[in-house]
């Protein structure tokens, strides 16, 4: 039994410009670095230039990065945003593109929109499904109109800290669990 920290990725889900991930991405790594129960990082998918799947060779560089930075990882905290009732396009390529990377490990969702990113958090649960991913119940979720201010400047209630903790502490128990089966 190792007793090295797991490591848990926090997955910004939009890549447009102008996206508000990276602010509530960093709020979210804020509240879970004070923690000390894990590794926690940004993994922004905009970084990992992915192309639509299969419309190229697949050498592009961004790919092999973007599995062995998920191969790397015990467990996820995905930054959903809700477009069209669902996650982004961006997200779902990027999601699409691994598969045994995903197994057997643990994520916690994240998500904003009109009524709390509920709608595209629920189809992600079932995409994780179908790749063995353990989705945890805590679901912190944010208002455009009551965690933003002008829809872009990300002011989240109090209450909300609490309810990442909750899901943190039910990814970190699951990304251990699951280690033991990898
Ligand atoms: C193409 C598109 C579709 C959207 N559809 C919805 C929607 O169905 N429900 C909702 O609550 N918000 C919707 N929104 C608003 C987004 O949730 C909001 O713009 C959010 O900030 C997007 O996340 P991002 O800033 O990280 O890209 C939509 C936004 C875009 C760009």
């Amino acid at each position: 039994m190792t007793s090295a920290k797991l490591s848990i990725g926090i997955i910004l889900g939009s890549t447009r410009q102008g996206r508000v991930s990276p602010q509530v991405g960093e709020w979210v790594e804020g509240i879970a670095k004070q923690r000390g129960d894990a590794n926690y990082e940004i993994v922004d998918i905009a970084d990992f230039k992915l192309p639509f799947l299969g419309t190229t060779d697949g050498t592009e560089p961004g790919i092999k990065a973007w599995s062995e930075k998920l191969s790397s990882l015990d467990g996820f905290v995905f930054v959903v945003q809700e477009y069209n009732h669902s996650i982004s396009g961006a997200l779902k390529n990027a999601v699409d593109f691994a598969r045994d990377e995903w197994a057997n490990k643990a994520a916690g969702i994240v998500s904003y929109g009109s009524t709390g990113g509920a709608r595209a958090a629920e189809h992600l649960r079932g995409i994780l499904g179908e790749l063995q991913v353990a989705d945890v119940r805590v679901h912190p979720t944010l208002s455009l109109f009551t965690d933003f201010e002008n829809f872009s400047t990300f002011k989240p209630a109090e209450l909300h800290n609490n309810n990442v903790n909750d899901m943190l502490d039910q990814v970190v128990a699951w990304s251990g669990a699951l280690k033991t089966l990898r």
